[in-house]
């Protein structure tokens, strides 16, 4: 069997599983029931002075039949008091020592740092998450995501930290930012151990149209939340990539954001984390999740040859390049297996109005199976993306992979067009209709 166990910055866990600091992770009891089913660390929901919070707090996205496509909510840090929470988590690590307990904290003054550092590391915490990065209600009063946004603040803030810390120290950064890899370089540079992202993305989920306020309704108004759920996992894993590749920054990644099946965390794990931390997918399905995750990774892994987790963390960096390092010489086309084909016509519709037109019905077709016309198609693959039966439309290679010239390649032997009506641009005699041929059909 492939071992499963994980390491971040010296915080051990019994696999890559954590749960993120959030509603799951709000008592002892729900830490407990989590390691009992499976998971391999939590983040304790954040400490620090506790708060009051509005009733309701979550809105959601949902598309077609998927609920919580994208999850919103206005919820603060803990509401409890700080010395229960510290009770329960001395009692959770008697019970679990193996498993990985983060205390996730948000203060502001220097004296409360060095006060509730000393606190959670007391009650045995494994490790210490600063949180960098709610976007909403703590911000506002000078923390979170307002700390997350100004590298100085965050270098001084984990200097702090670091002063009386004994465990591991993890940052964990907002994505409300240009740039993911400056507040990452400074909490480098401040003396932290690791970082985790994302936290939430700023963002309305939507607008009651009847009563005029966007959700969620805390009576009759709104507020701006943090966005999460499997909507936002594309752009954590671009955040945590670009970490993971800086060549300047040297600190392990604790990967989080739409994070809901095996293949959610193996991508950040290929992408350069060393763990995952999950909360929308836990509060949508519960702590069960985490069996299908432990035995996926370990099929993969047999399937793969891997052992460790060590040996997959961002083993898909390699292949990242600048856009101006991919090969121009590269040709695909779409392939429509006709066996397949359900002739629903999307994939016409798509590339007749939205791409190319490059597929045809031809004329007095019975069953409406589509035809690619090969020499307009110029393989953006839109019309496989489209296709609701799966492999009905494959990208075919068409060229013999015996040329490879990138953009970078085309400016240096002067191929590269730099002139509005320049011969050499990409679309020059690739078929296009006339105007008025649209009003023929
Ligand atoms: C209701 C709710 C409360 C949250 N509270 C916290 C928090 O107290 N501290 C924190 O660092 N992150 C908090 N988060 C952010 C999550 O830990 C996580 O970073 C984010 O939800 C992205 O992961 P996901 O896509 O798996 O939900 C909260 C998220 C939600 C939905
Ligand atoms: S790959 Fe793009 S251009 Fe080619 S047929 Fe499909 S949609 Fe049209
Ligand atoms: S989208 Fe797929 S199933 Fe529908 S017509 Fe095109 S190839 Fe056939």
């Amino acid at each position: 069997m492939p071992n499963l166990t994980a390491n971040l910055a010296g915080i051990k866990s019994p696999n890559p599983f954590w749960l993120a600091s959030a509603p799951p992770t709000n008592s002892g009891y729900q830490i407990m029931k989590a390691f009992d089913a499976g998971w391999g660390g939590a983040v304790w929901k954040t400490l620090g002075i506790p708060v009051v919070n509005t009733s309701s707090r979550y809105g959601a996205v949902n598309y077609k039949d998927k609920r919580m496509m994208g999850f919103n909510n206005i919820e603060l840090i803990s509401d409890r008091p700080l010395s229960d929470n510290l009770r329960e988590m001395e009692e959770v690590k008697k019970y679990f020592p193996d498993h990985a307990v983060i205390a996730s904290l948000m203060v502001q003054s220097k004296k409360e740092w060095h006060q509730i550092v000393n606190d959670v590391q007391n009650a045995g915490a494994d490790g210490i998450e600063l949180n960098f990065g709610c976007p909403h209600g703590m911000c506002e009063r000078g923390m979170g995501s307002a700390v997350g946004q100004e590298p100085e603040v965050i270098k001084t803030l984990v200097g702090w930290v670091m002063e009386v810390a004994k465990v591991p120290v993890i940052v964990k950064l907002t994505p409300n930012i240009t740039d993911i890899t400056q507040p990452a370089l400074a909490s480098q540079m401040g003396g932290a151990d690791a970082i985790s992202l994302i936290n939430t993305i700023q963002s309305l989920v939507g607008v009651d149209l009847d009563n005029f306020v966007p959700y969620p309704v805390v009576d009759g108004k709104s507020t701006n939340g943090g966005y999460c759920g499997p909507a936002v996992k594309p752009i954590a894993l671009n955040m945590v990539k670009n970490c993971a590749i800086h060549p300047e920054f040297k600190l392990p990644i604790s990967g989080i954001g739409g994070i809901e099946t095996w293949r959610d965390a193996m991508e950040h794990i290929m992408l350069g984390a060393s763990n995952v931390q999950v909360c929308t997918a836990v509060m949508h399905y519960g702590f069960g999740i985490v069996r299908e995750m432990i035995s996926g990774f370990e099929e993969y892994m047999i399937e793969k040859g891997f052992e460790t987790i060590d040996e997959m963390v961002g083993k898909a960096l390699p292949n990242v390049k600048d856009w101006e390092d991919l090969n121009m010489k590269y040709e695909v086309k779409a392939s429509i297996n006709k066996d397949k084909c359900i002739g629903c016509d999307l994939c016409y519709i798509a590339c007749e109005d939205g791409a190319h037109q490059a597929i045809r019905i031809p004329e007095n077709s019975t069953n409406r199976i589509p035809e690619i016309i090969d020499e307009n198609c110029v393989g953006c693959n839109l019309c496989s993306l489209v296709c609701p039966v799966e492999n009905c439309i494959t990208m075919v290679r068409t060229d013999d992979g015996s040329e490879h010239e990138t953009w970078k390649d085309y400016q240096v032997k002067d191929k590269a067009p730099n002139t509005f009506d320049d011969e050499r641009a990409g679309g020059r005699g690739h078929y296009v209709p006339k105007p008025s041929d649209a009003l023929k059909k």
